[in-house]
């Protein structure tokens, strides 16, 4: 029996490039938050969401697959990188095998469900494990900058990818698990129709001012001033804004900290709330010092990162900086709905961090890699001799 699932999983596996080249040549279909309300609104139909997904999850996870292998051979034959290659053959597969199952059948809806809460979870450590992979490399080979920049270019990407796929797996378990968020009642999976960003604010920084507490034993407070008058409210996912106002604070503290260490008071951290025609724009101030000009493109490099080599799992990471992924994962988060996420600084004062979101639920369009002749091309740029000249660090002797 042993050696039939054997041969079974193996002829599997070898039709794994076969499945990766066919679903790869349908383009993601991007959803917007008013589709994705409808998927979850009164009429949500469980059938309707699992036909869409058994399609849509594969042409996702076969886009950025073949994205993977096109990162460079060092890296790609890393153990960490194959670890994470290997996860997502394995969800391929599994949910494949829902192509030719019945959805009118309850028990295959109900299989559907614990195959996605199984795949997310296996996907649960993508980020730390290809940080290592890409530590791995860097102490093994010396850097250059087009593989910085292929690098750069793949795991915004690549991450990108994620937090869409697990946003649809998200959407689909919450909404037919069958409970309601006993917290949260009028929440649509994980999509607050009624986003108070003021309420995020708050739970964000007094999350990020125990970190600071625990780790420096004192902590700056938050003046938070909505530019309207009520409290102001979109369409979004609470979880995303959570996560990128959190790695705001903890940036925005560790610097007011370690620039004010000698003070006995710290200047409080300001953040500004403001909701236009178009934009939803949250400004994060500090007075922690700033960063030269010169560095800011750098602190959203996942190559340049000056943290020390990340621990996989939760209770090992140091509480106010870990893998140096703050930045750039927050970014993704925010253009992922079509927002931005930018870095003012003024070195020798401190930082401004200003998220803009869409104000409109119509704007808020996922934003997804598309695996084309582009993305190939970008993957071969080469490193060609700069059209700028490059100052000479030694006087010019003018007298020759
Ligand atoms: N508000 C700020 N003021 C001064 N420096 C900052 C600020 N925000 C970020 N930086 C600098 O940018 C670097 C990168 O920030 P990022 O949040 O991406 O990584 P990290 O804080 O080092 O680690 P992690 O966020 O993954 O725990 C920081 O290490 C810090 O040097
Ligand atoms: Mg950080």
């Amino acid at each position: 029996m042993k050696f039939v699932r054997f041969i079974m999983k193996n002829a599997s596996l070898a039709s794994v490039p076969k499945h990766i080249e066919h679903f790869s040549k349908f383009s993601p279909s991007p959803l917007s938050m008013k589709q994705f309300l409808d998927f979850g609104s009164i009429n949500a139909c469980e059938k309707t969401s699992f036909a869409f997904l058994r399609q849509e999850l594969p042409v996702r996870l076969s886009n950025i697959m073949k994205e993977i292998n096109l990162l460079p051979n060092r890296l790609l034959t890393t153990a960490s990188v194959q670890t994470v290659q290997s996860w997502y053959i394995q969800s391929l597969m599994e949910i494949l095998e829902f192509l030719d199952k019945n959805p009118d059948d309850f028990k295959v809806l109900g299989e559907f469900v614990d195959a996605l809460v199984t795949i997310r979870n296996r996907h649960n450590d993508v980020v730390p494990t290809m940080a290592q992979g890409i530590i791995e490399y860097k102490e093994a080979f010396p850097q250059d900058l087009v593989t910085n920049q292929n690098i750069q270019y793949f795991l915004d990407r690549f991450y990108m990818s994620r937090i869409s796929i697990r946003m649809l797996i998200n959407q689909h378990t919450l909404i037919f698990d069958g409970t309601l968020n006993p917290v949260h009642p009028n929440t649509i999976g994980s999509i607050d129709p009624q986003c108070e960003v003021g309420d995020v604010v708050q739970d964000a920084f007094h999350s990020a001012k125990m970190l600071c507490d625990q780790y420096y034993l004192r902590s700056p407070d938050l003046i938070l001033q909505e530019m309207c008058n009520g409290p102001e409210s979109i369409v979004y996912v609470p979880s995303h804004l959570y996560h990128m106002l959190f790695e705001l604070f903890k940036n925005a503290m560790r610097a007011t900290i370690e620039t004010h260490d000698k003070s006995n008071t710290l200047p409080p951290i300001q953040v500004r709330v403001s909701l236009g025609d178009e934009d939803m724009s949250i400004k994060v101030s500090d007075k922690g010092g700033g960063v030269p000009f010169r560095r800011i493109e750098n602190l959203f490099s996942y190559m340049f990162s000056t943290a020390p080599a990340p621990q996989i799992g939760e209770h090992t990471r140091p509480p106010l900086a870990g893998f140096g992924y703050g930045l750039p994962i927050s970014r993704l988060y925010a253009q992922y709905f079509q927002g931005d996420l930018q870095l003012y600084s003024m070195e020798g004062h401190g930082t401004d961090a200003v998220i803009y979101l869409k104000a409109l639920s119509t704007d808020s369009i996922e934003r997804l890699p598309v695996y084309n002749k582009t993305t190939l091309k970008n993957y071969k740029v080469s490193q060609e001799v700069d059209d700028w000249c490059i100052p000479s660090k030694e006087p010019l002797d003018l007298k020759v």
